[in-house]
């Protein structure tokens, strides 16, 4: 490069340089040989250039050189830029100029690339995340990844602005059983001890709080045990949040204006507030804590239309305490057979033990599995709840609630899909406030948190904690954006015989309580400010922005679905000696006994 210093980037050069010299520094897009004249594009992350070699200017030696570049080939090139001779190219950001070159430098040659560096990539994934540095070299990775700094920038100002400081906490910590699965790290120091790495930074985020921090907050590196989905990584990125002397109403005033702030970044006006809907409600209209709500097809209970019915499937679960609901896939009714049993598959697969459907035709009449064991009135009944319309298709759910809505949910979001109603453009924001405080576990035989033991329970719901602590509700809400969970947070318990109380209930004794979490505890007898909190999934927040449907999109080095890393083949094995060091065995799991 000696002598050479780039001027600009590719496409930071305009209609205004006509005339000027410059040099830029890039990647051989690709390269035309016309005869006499050599087009290249060049390419670096702000787009592309045409760069013209005419051996006039560049000289014999220079054509001669330009007459090898190959694509991904890193070179430098100073010229004079000019106006377009051949055809303006609308695509191009530098679509009306091009760059003559007077002096052409190839700083490193390239192998040819596994695949095209292009947009829109029809490349399997295993192969693009196998290279991943040459995935990111695309244009649409770029725009992802150059989006996703603006916004972490914007949100660290905003946040700064309202008085929140940007504090790191560990990431080498004491396991905490409950959660997610906790990744390990052995200690070398402490033979047979290991650190956990954080779920998130909550413990340390209170205890900031009683240390008088006020307001805090972290882009915070989180790592969590469990199976990957198109949402979730097995680690990924808070913006982390705590602030002191505050209730939920504070907590999502500055949140909304962080929202506000963030999507400006691509254009989107959020408008406040942010509609608040309670969890009962959004489980009975939509059959999910975190409702798509860019479109209608609401669930309907019939269970009072058809308690005295014919048809035992509905008369059956209603017995059970369960209860019949609907929902109305508008239009619909022309759907194939085949298709509606590909419905019923799929129900299935959420736990129905069937659908039960009925398609309205034209003429008002009614075509369904299970009309037989109704009455007019009946039907009729069916209809008005379900506002059906001629060519519509109902599709019916009976069972235990926590089914039906987790099937009805799911079969609305999967019918919108097929349906084109998920329109990417749209932004629709939701809070969902009173969440159960605590859930049934079938697995552990007790009840776990939903969201976190140290989430305040509702004051109107306290005396319930003894007697039906199912019913209890938390202080917790989540903000959803398009039914995707963008984040989460509550009013943390402050006060001792609340915090007791909630571990008695979590079948914590009190030495349990203290062993995991006594620090805390600890902490909170030396003064502890009413606080609460927030974390949103940064990596979700850049897909939804991004318009991607897997946050593989937004992270540079993504893991796979087996929590892997196809590029550079982590999880790995160690060293004998590494193991020894650590007074670790690796115990082979027997096959057969
Ligand atoms: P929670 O567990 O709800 O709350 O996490 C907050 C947000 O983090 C995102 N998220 C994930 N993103 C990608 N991959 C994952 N595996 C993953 N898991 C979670 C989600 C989620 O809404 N400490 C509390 C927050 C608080 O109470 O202040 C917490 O971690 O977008
Ligand atoms: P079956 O009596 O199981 O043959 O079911 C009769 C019809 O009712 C079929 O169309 C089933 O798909 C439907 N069905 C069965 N169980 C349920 C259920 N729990 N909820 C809704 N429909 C059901």
């Amino acid at each position: 490069m000696r002598g050479m210093h780039r001027t600009h980037r590719c496409t930071e050069v305009t209609e205004a340089q006509i005339g000027s010299t410059v040099t830029v520094m890039g990647w051989v897009q690709k390269r035309r040989n016309l005869g006499s004249l050599i087009f290249v594009d060049i390419r670096d992350r702000s787009g592309l250039l045409q760069i013209i070699f005419d051996s006039n200017l560049v000289g014999e030696e220079g054509f001669a050189k330009a007459g090898t570049l190959r694509s991904e080939f890193v070179i430098g090139v100073t010229g004079v830029i000019t106006k377009r001779e051949g055809a303006v190219n609308e695509n191009l950001k530098t679509g009306t100029i091009e760059l003559r070159a007077k002096e052409l430098r190839i700083l490193s040659e390239a192998l040819t690339p596994p695949f095209p560096i292009e947009e829109n990539s029809q490349t399997k994934d295993e192969l693009r995340l196998k290279y991943r540095y040459l995935d990111l070299r695309r244009p649409d990775l770029q725009r992802n990844l150059m989006l996703r700094s603006r916004v972490t920038a914007r949100v660290r100002s905003y946040l700064t602005e309202q008085g929140f400081l940007e504090i790191e906490t560990p990431i080498l910590n004491k396991s905490t059983p409950e959660g997610a699965r906790d990744y390990l790290v052995p200690s070398r120091v402490h033979p047979g001890s290991f650190y956990a790495l954080p779920q998130s930074p909550q413990l340390f985020k209170q205890l900031l709080m009683c240390s008088g921090y006020d307001r805090y907050f972290q882009i915070a590196k989180c790592f969590r045990d469990e199976d990957l989905r198109a949402d979730r990584q097995p680690e990924f990125t808070q913006i982390d949040m705590e602030l002191s002397f505050v209730d939920e109403d504070d907590v999502i005033r500055v949140n909304e204006g962080l929202l506000q702030a963030a999507f400006a970044e691509i254009g989107v006006e959020v408008q406040l507030p942010i509609p608040r809907m309670t969890y009962r409600e959004a489980m009975e209209r939509f059959g999910s804590d975190k409702p798509d709500n860019r479109f209608g097809m609401e669930l309907k209970n019939v269970s009072d239309v058809v308690k005295d019915c014919g048809f035992g499937v509905f008369t059956g679960a209603l017995a059970n305490g369960g209860s019949v609901r609907g929902i109305n896939a508008s239009g619909q009714g022309a759907m194939p057979r085949k298709k509606i049993d590909a419905l019923v598959d799929f129900a299935k697969g959420y736990g129905a033990k069937g659908l039960a459907y009925m398609s309205v035709n034209e003429d008002g009449t009614v075509k369904s599995s299970f009309a037989k064991f109704m009455t007019e009135e009946e039907l009729q009944g069916l209809m008005e709840r379900l506002e059906a319309r001629p060519g519509d298709l109902l599709l019916f759910a009976a069972d235990k609630d926590k089914v039906v809505f987790d099937v009805l949910g799911s079969l609305r979001l999967h019918l919108a899909e097929s349906m084109g109603l998920l329109d990417k453009n749209t932004y629709s924001f939701l809070w969902i406030t009173e969440f159960p405080l605590l859930e049934w576990s079938e697995e552990e035989n007790r009840f776990v948190a939903m969201h976190h033991p140290f989430t305040m329970p509702m004051e109107e719901d306290l005396d319930k904690l003894d007697t039906d602590p199912g019913s209890v509700r938390a202080r917790a809400y989540d903000i959803v954006l398009n039914g995707t969970e963008l984040g989460g947070g509550s009013v943390r318990i402050y006060q001792d015989d609340i915090q007791e109380k909630m571990f008695q209930v979590l079948g914590f004794t009190k030495e349990a309580a203290y062993e995991q979490f006594g620090f805390l505890l600890d902490a909170f007898k030396y003064g502890v400010p009413p606080h609460a909190g927030l974390a949103y999934g940064l990596d979700r927040m850049i897909m939804l922005m991004a318009k991607e449907d897997s946050i593989r999109e937004v992270i540079a080095f993504p893991k796979v679905k087996d929590a892997s890393c196809l590029m550079t083949e982590a999880p790995g094995t160690v060293d004998e000696k590494q193991l020894e060091e650590l007074q670790l065995a690796v115990v082979k799991k027997k096959t057969e006994e």
